[in-house]
Formats: structure tokens, sequence, C-alpha cells
């Protein structure tokens, strides 16, 4: 049978393969919720400009309604034949109030209701996704507060460098989630424009309001192109970009808390409610979670790169191309509320191993800025001659194979002879990290003013 949407141009149906390959309704109809707040608004909007009864208005929203609530129960029967959801609820809609029904799709087209529908749920993504990042933000600070002052390797080259505090180590990835929600943020207020009314590609002869619809909807403004309008998809690709950044951000921090929970490392121990054995090692206890979190940032990251692809090369206006732009939306929306949300359980569980990051922060010589520094300040060496004999002791503690501290006086002498006893004080980490005073450094006491400051700011936002 011919279409019923379009059937008047058409004596045959489609090949079962061209209703398989053209059918979205697998995937959109997770759009419903927008698609129905869409159309309500459209109702509404034509009633008020006199364009339909008062009575069809009140059908359609009356009905609508009802098809939500069929939807939420379950109860809605998705039909392949009808494609899109769009078409499954017009249709549905027409079945049960009839010619008010059929007069929803006035002065509209499907190219501007997908992309408004599209640009509705990206923008709830956003929201629910900020909140998260929100979450891991906070878990990360309140860990951080607690480890202000706890001594850690901070590493170059994963090679030893200088300690830091365990505190500052995940207030890094405070800043990091901080941008990332700028972003979010920054993708939302560019989305955040109506599209709807812009019908198939050319406007519409009706005399819409599309101001009074973007306001009902939420939306800044309506757009000023109606070109543009239906066949953009920037929104979308900024937000898999802005999601991108995060996941990689997440993914880093995932990484790290795999080499952490490594038993030659043991600075962490993860719960056991973010952990997994293994069906033959009886000992083991493995960060799945923190791989899968790194895992879905390549499948995060590949929505972004796949929908660039889909939309480099096509021609204005709308193409069916575009109804390919869901699915890696959806996905990389999934996965990263997953990642987050599983970060943000290893986060607060964690457990920190104070003793094995204290020693392995005062090994691999640390400290030996520390002692450069210190024949700055009280020998008042030039820094590179200072940086040269600390390069010597150095390799004459490696010689001896003790560290800094435990080299004698007399042989650091034997570099330098006007080194005094003095100088053994700036050479624990405790002293080292407490000596980083300067802005944005890893004193405990900055650390955990960074870290109070933190919560007390997200906790009003
Ligand atoms: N299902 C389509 C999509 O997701 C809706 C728009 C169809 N428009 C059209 N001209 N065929 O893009």
């Amino acid at each position: 049978a011919a279409n019923q949407q379009w059937g008047g141009r058409f004596a045959a149906g489609p090949a079962e393969i061209m209703g398989r390959i053209n059918a979205s309704i697998g995937f959109d109809q997770r759009l419903w919720r927008q698609d129905i707040a869409g159309s309500k608004a459209h109702a509404a909007m034509l009633g008020t400009q006199g364009i339909i009864e008062p009575a069809d208005v009140s059908a359609i929203t009356a009905g609508l309604d009802a098809i939500a609530a069929e939807i939420e129960a379950g109860r809605f029967s998705f039909d392949e034949a009808l494609e899109d959801i769009h078409m499954n609820v017009e249709a549905r809609l027409s079945a049960a109030i009839g010619d008010a029904g059929r007069r929803l799709h006035t002065a509209r087209s499907r190219n501007d209701q997908v992309a408004t529908d599209f640009r509705l749920w990206v923008r709830d993504a956003i929201d629910a996704l900020d909140a998260q990042v929100v979450g891991l933000m906070v878990a990360l600070a309140t860990r951080a507060a607690e480890y202000a002052a706890t001594p850690m390797p901070g590493f170059t080259h994963l090679q030893t460098a200088q300690p830091v505090t365990f505190g500052h180590h995940l207030l890094a990835y405070v800043e990091m989630l901080s941008r990332d929600r700028g972003r979010l943020r920054d993708a939302r207020a560019r989305l955040n424009e109506l599209p709807l009314g812009s019908a198939a590609l050319a406007g519409t002869s009706f005399p819409i309001d599309r101001h009074a619809v973007a306001a009902a909807l939420g939306f800044d403004r309506p757009t000023a192109n109606s070109l543009d309008a239906v066949s953009d998809r920037d929104f979308a690709l900024e937000y898999l970009s802005a999601l991108s950044i995060l996941a990689v951000h997440l993914s880093r921090l995932a990484e790290e808390i795999v080499i952490w929970c490594s038993q030659p490392y043991h600075f962490i121990r993860l719960s056991d409610a973010y952990t997994t054995g293994s069906s033959i090692m009886p000992q083991k206890r493995n960060p799945d979670a923190a791989e899968l979190a790194r895992a879905k940032s390549g499948r995060i990251t590949g929505a972004l790169v796949g929908l660039l692809m889909v939309i480099k090369g096509l021609p204005l206006a709308y193409a069916k191309d575009m109804q390919e732009d869901k699915q890696p939306v959806f996905d990389a929306t999934d996965a990263a509320g997953l990642a987050l949300a599983a970060m943000e359980g290893m986060v607060r569980d964690l457990v920190a191993d104070a003793a094995a990051m204290r020693a392995a922060s005062g090994s691999g010589y640390a400290t030996a800025t520390d002692l450069a520094d210190w024949l700055v300040r009280v020998l008042k060496l030039p820094f590179r001659d200072a940086h040269h004999v600390t390069g010597q002791i150095v390799a004459l503690a490696e010689r001896q194979g003790v560290d800094l501290a435990g080299l004698e006086l007399a042989a650091m002498q034997s570099v330098e002879p006007r080194i005094t006893a003095a100088v053994f004080d700036v050479l624990t980490v405790e002293a080292s990290v407490a000596s980083r005073t300067s802005y944005g450094g890893t004193a405990p006491g900055n650390v955990a003013a960074q870290a109070a400051g933190w919560l007390q700011r997200l906790e009003i936002s």
C-alpha cells in the first residue's frame, strides 16, 4: 500500500529493504518527549494565530498528552512502516482524534520538526550531564580536601619529578572538568535557537509566530535563516566535541587509576564495588570500571568523527543523510553518562595508601630541585651552577646507593665545600611540598584552600 503520509503521489509502497534502510524509529523514538512538546507548542501557536480552530488545538493537546501517557507506560506500538517518531506520533494522533490531528502538520515539515526535537534533546542531555560532571567534581574536591597534605610523587615523562600532594593531583582534574562544563554551557547557549517554522527549507506562507513558539519551548529566539535551520547540525557536532574533550579527561584519570592501583605502585585501593575478580586468578581485583571509562572516550570521539564525516559533503538544505545524526549523539551521551557515574563512584570509594605514596615520593631523588633551590637561596649560586652541583651530588648518591637525605654532609661538601647541615631540612618530601606556596602550587595549605573553595562554589552552582 502507498504511504499514508504522502501516498497521493505514489501508486505502490516501498520495497521491503527500502522500508528498512529508511526507518529511524528504532532509534529516534528516544525523541518522543521532545516531539510531543514541540507539537503542542506548534499547535497552540497555530490556534493563537487563527490558522486552526481553538477546538482543534484542544483536541490535539489532549490527544498528544494521551499518546505521551501511552509511550510512558510502554503501551505504544511503534511501527517501522511509519518510519520515524514524528510520523508514528502524528499517525496515532490522527487515528485518535481525526481531522484535528491531520491539521497539526500545517506550516511545518519534518525537517524543521526533527531539527527542533534534536536540539531539545541535546539541550536536556547537556543539563543532565552537567549535573553529573558536578557530582564528579564534588567527589574529587572532597577527596582532595582529605588528602591535601598527603605527599605523592609528581611525574613528568612518568619519571619521578617532584613531590606533590594527592589532593593537588585530584584538583587538577577538577580544573579540567570545570572547563568541560564551560564548553557544554557554550554549546547549550549557541544551540538554543528554534528551527521550527523554517518548514521544509524556505519558510512558510502561513502567518506563524515563531517567537511565541521559541518562548514556549525555552529557546532564546528563532533561527534567522530557514535553510541553515533545517540543515545545520553543528549544535550536535559542538556538543560531541565538548563531550570528546570531557571524555579524554575522564580517560586520563581512568588511566591514572589503573596505574595507581597496580601492585608495583599500590598508591590507591579501589573498593570492591568498583573492581572485578578473575575467573581463574583468585587474587585479582581488576579496575574494569576505569578501563571501560577509558574505552568510552574512544567511542565518544568516534561519534564526533563519524558525524563530521556524515555532514561534510551535504549540499543545503536537508538530506536524508542527516537522519544518521542521532545514533552517534545518543551513543556518546549514554557512554559519557556511564563513564561519569562510574568515575564518581570510584573516586568516592578509593582509599589512598599514604605510606606507599610517601615512600615512592622520596625515591628517585625527587627533592633534587629543592637542593638546587637551597644552593641558590643560601649560597647565592646562579641557578644553572646550582643545577650542575646538584647533578654531581645526585650522581654521587647514586654511586653510593643512597638517597639525598642519606648522604654524609662530608660527601656533599666534596662537591661544594660551603654546604652546611642546614641543607638536610629541605630534602624531605614534606619540606618540599610545604615550600611550594606559589599561587597554584602544591603546598598543603594551598590545596586545602582550593578544595574548600571548589566545594563551596560547586554547592551553589
Ligand atoms: N526521520 C527523519 C530524520 O531523522 C525526519 C526528517 C525527514 N525529512 C525528509 N525530508 N525526509 O532526519
